[in-house]
């Protein structure tokens, strides 16, 4: 990390400790941080993004002994997910502890928690002295940031500090779980996929119903929208949509013999992570072309391709429910 870097962290810090807000990197998307015990700067995290209070945040640490000080650690299982994905994007939902905030959690009495594997994070979080509560840096229900200039277009003013930190290496949240006793239960797919998970705790949980959680959070029917209108690559869509400007998003290749006015594949060779890494900034990008829709085909059902589909479901329902 150059000198340059490390003053601005310094800076940003400062920022954090004194109650306002700064957007950073972290591996899997750029975060919008704020003293995460301090709920008078929570607050203002809410009000930037327009984010309804309902929806809690995740607390990101920078070391294992912060845990204690925000959350109790019921079980082994949580000790063998943090041996093997932390620092990474793995989030823990945990029985929270008092001293955090109730705007941190939505008035639950549990806390999300998870340590970033970004090292300006890390480094920011070590200076602040502090947990940092941070969602994504986009407007509520939009989509998610993995670069700075992503951020500055939509929260750059009115937001303290961005710390550039280039371009995130993953590029789709964390993976979240939910921590009961011995029960763990997948809350949002994400970065780490279930097959990883289950080779270190065996058989967890799928998606809550919403049923049984009522007002589970990240249960939301749509999210992680462009302002252009998105749908699923298929024939009926192309048919329809055939005489507009089309921006077309592949995995690996234009196996239609269709034209589009765009076109853009997320991997040449096929890898569900580099199209991972990709997939924002190709909406980001596709969103500034004044396109009449985006038509993105589907990943395959399996590793990183689940999380992916959840975030192309969730932002294609906007659109399907007109
Ligand atoms: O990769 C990530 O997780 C990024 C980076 C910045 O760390 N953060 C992120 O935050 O995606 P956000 O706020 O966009 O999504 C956090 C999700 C929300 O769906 C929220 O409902 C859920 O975590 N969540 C937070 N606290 C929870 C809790 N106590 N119980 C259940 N879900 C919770
Ligand atoms: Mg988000």
């Amino acid at each position: 990390m150059n000198e340059k870097i490390r003053d601005q962290i310094k800076i940003a810090a400062e920022i954090i400790r004194k109650g306002g807000l700064v957007a950073f990197p972290t591996e899997t998307v750029y975060g919008l941080g704020a003293d995460g015990l301090n709920s008078v700067a929570v607050a203002k995290i809410f009000e930037v993004k327009n984010r309804p209070t309902f929806n809690p945040l995740i607390l990101h640490i920078e070391n294992i002994d912060r845990l204690n000080t925000v959350c109790e650690i019921p079980g082994d299982k949580v000790h063998d997910l943090i041996e093997e994905f932390w620092p990474g994007p793995l989030t823990l939902v945990l029985p929270k502890k008092t001293n955090v905030p109730e705007i941190v959690t939505a008035g639950l009495d549990t806390v999300a928690v998870r340590m970033p594997d970004n090292l300006i994070a890390l480094e920011l979080i070590k200076e602040s002295d502090t947990p940092i509560a941070a969602p994504s840096a986009n407007l509520f229900g939009q989509l998610s940031p993995t670069r700075a200039g992503h951020v500055q277009k939509q929260l750059g003013d009115k937001i303290d500090m961005i710390l550039d930190g280039g371009k995130c290496s993953i590029g789709i949240e964390s993976t979240i779980l939910l921590i009961e006793n011995d029960d763990v239960t997948l809350l949002r797919p994400g970065a780490i996929p279930l097959e990883s998970i289950r080779e270190i705790i065996g058989e967890i949980k799928l998606f809550p119903k919403r049923s049984e959680h009522p007002n589970a959070p990240g249960q939301l029917a749509f999210h992680y929208s462009p302002q252009t209108p998105i749908l699923m690559l298929t024939v009926e869509n192309i048919e329809k949509h055939k005489d507009e400007k089309i921006g077309a998003i592949f995995f690996k290749g234009n196996d239609s013999k269709f034209n589009f006015e765009k076109e853009i594949i997320l991997s040449n060779n096929g890898s569900l992570s580099e199209a991972a890494a990709n997939l924002f900034s190709t909406l980001h990008k596709l969103d500034d072309l004044q396109l009449d829709c985006i038509l993105i085909e589907p990943f395959p059902l399996e590793g990183l391709g689940v999380a992916l589909m959840d975030r192309i479901q969730k932002a294609v329902a906007k659109y399907e429910m007109r």
